[in-house]
């Protein structure tokens, strides 16, 4: 899939950036040699590199981001 028809990248020149390194789109441009032109690549290329962050548990959630996530504990009753 093409994700920047600019530069021609695909999804998995996207992909090959993030296993270099690159986490926001600009690394992903410098990874492939290229640079952001009309920009319109930028959100899904966000979407992207979130998706294998969090493939990978680079952003792990705070502790008190966890505790508000958690459901609240029940009580029985009586
Ligand atoms: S679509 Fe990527 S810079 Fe234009």
């Amino acid at each position: 899939m093409i994700v920047c028809s600019c530069n021609a990248l695909s999804h998995l020149d996207v992909e090959a950036a993030i296993q270099s390194g690159a986490s926001r789109p600009s690394e992903v441009y410098t990874a492939r040699k290229c640079r952001a032109q009309c920009g319109n690549c930028v959100p899904g290329m966000i979407c992207l590199l979130k998706e294998a962050l969090q493939k990978h548990n680079a952003f792990p959630l705070a502790p008190s981001l966890i505790a508000k996530a958690a459901p609240p504990a029940i009580k029985k009753a009586g």
